[in-house]
C-alpha cells in the first residue's frame, strides 16, 4: 500500500470534521488541495474511504478502519516526538489526557495549575463516556486517563487520588429536603433522574441499590449530569450525583444534599494507563502532580 504521512493527516482531519471544507481551513489548504490527498489515499488503498450521500459524507467501513490506523499512526509519531521534547526537556512536551464525564468538572483547574507550573506543556483533553475511554486506552491514543473504576477487563496501571463521593440531591422546596436521617427505602417512592448507559455514575448507583436490596421503581434517563442537575432543580425528581458536580448549585443553594442514612456512595477517583506504556517526562511530571497535590488544589463542597 502507497501512501505518505501528509494523505493520512489530511484524512484524519476530514474523517473528524466529516468535511472537506472545514479540514481545508484547520489545515490552511485548499479544497481541491485536501480532495485530491483523499483521492490519492483512496487509490493507494483501492477502496473508497468516503461516501457523500446528500450534501454530507459519510466514513465507509474502509474508511473506519483507516481512521483507527490513522490514529494509531500519528499517535504513535506523536509518542516519538514527545520523546525528543523529552529529551529537549520536560518544559517543552505534550500532554494527552482522556477523562470521564464527570471528571471535567475538576481536570480543567488541575491543568490550569500544572500548566503554570510548566507554561512550555501543550495540553490536549479529551472528555467521553466509559466506552471512549476504554477505545483511547485500547488505541493507545492518550497518555493518561482519569476515571472513577479501573476497567477489569484491561491490564491497567490504576493509582487512586482523591474520594469521589455520590449524594442524592433535590430541589431545596422538596418535602425531603428538610428532613433528617432518611431511610434509603423512602428512596424508592421517588422518581429518580439518571445517567445514561455507559456512565461510571450510573453503574455504581445500580450497583449500591442492588447491593441494599431494592430498586428503583422510577426513573428517567439523561446524558449528561447538567441536565441532571437543571432537571432536579425543575423539580422533575431526585438524582444522585458526584459531589464534584455540584459546587455552584449548592453555593447557590439552588440544590440540597438530601440526608440519607446510607449515603454517600463512597467512590474514588483513578488515573491510569496501559502497562506497558511508556510514559513520558510530561506524563509522569502531571501524574504525579495529580496524586500529590489535588486535595489541595480542588475545593470540594463539604458534607
Ligand atoms: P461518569 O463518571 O462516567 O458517570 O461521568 C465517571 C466514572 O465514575 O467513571
Amino acid at each position: 500500500m502507497n501512501l505518505t504521512l501528509r494523505q493520512l493527516k489530511i484524512f484524519e482531519a476530514v474523517a473528524r470534521l466529516l468535511s472537506y471544507t472545514r479540514a481545508a481551513e484547520e489545515l490552511h489548504l485548499t479544497q481541491p488541495a485536501v480532495s485530491m490527498q483523499v483521492k490519492q489515499l483512496e487509490a493507494g488503498v483501492g477502496l473508497p474511504l468516503f461516501e457523500q450521500l446528500g450534501k454530507r459524507i459519510y466514513l465507509t467501513e474502509a474508511g473506519r478502519e483507516m481512521e483507527r490506523y490513522a490514529h494509531r499512526i500519528l499517535h504513535t509519531l506523536e509518542e516519538a516526538e514527545q520523546v525528543f521534547d523529552e529529551l529537549r526537556g520536560l518544559e517543552r512536551g505534550r500532554l494527552h489526557i482522556t477523562v470521564a464525564s464527570t471528571a471535567n468538572y475538576f481536570v480543567p483547574q488541575l491543568l490550569a495549575a500544572f500548566c503554570q507550573r510548566h507554561p512550555g506543556v501543550q495540553v490536549s483533553l479529551d472528555v467521553t463516556n466509559r466506552e471512549g475511554l476504554l477505545a483511547a486506552l485500547e488505541d493507545n491514543v492518550t497518555d493518561l486517563v482519569i476515571m472513577g473504576k479501573p476497567p477489569r477487563e484491561m491490564d491497567l496501571v490504576a493509582e487512586t487520588f482523591m474520594d469521589n463521593p455520590l449524594v442524592a440531591i433535590a430541589a431545596p422546596s422538596h418535602p425531603l429536603a428538610g428532613e433528617r436521617d432518611i431511610p434509603l427505602e423512602r428512596l424508592q417512592q421517588e422518581t429518580f433522574l439518571i445517567r445514561e448507559k455507559g456512565s461510571g455514575t450510573r453503574s455504581a448507583t445500580e450497583r449500591f441499590f442492588v447491593e441494599h436490596g431494592l430498586s428503583l421503581s422510577s426513573t428517567m434517563e439523561m446524558s449528561s449530569s447538567e441536565s441532571i442537575k437543571q432537571g432536579v432543580e425543575a423539580g422533575l425528581g431526585l438524582g444522585l450525583l458526584s459531589l464534584h458536580t455540584l459546587e455552584m448549585e449548592l453555593a447557590l443553594k439552588r440544590l440540597v444534599i438530601l440526608d440519607v442514612r446510607e449515603l454517600p456512595i463512597l467512590r474514588k477517583w483513578y488515573i491510569m494507563y496501559r502497562a506497558g506504556k511508556r510514559l513520558s517526562a510530561v506524563a509522569t511530571a502531571f501524574k504525579q502532580f495529580v496524586s500529590n497535590e489535588s486535595a489541595s488544589i480542588l475545593d470540594l463542597p463539604t458534607l
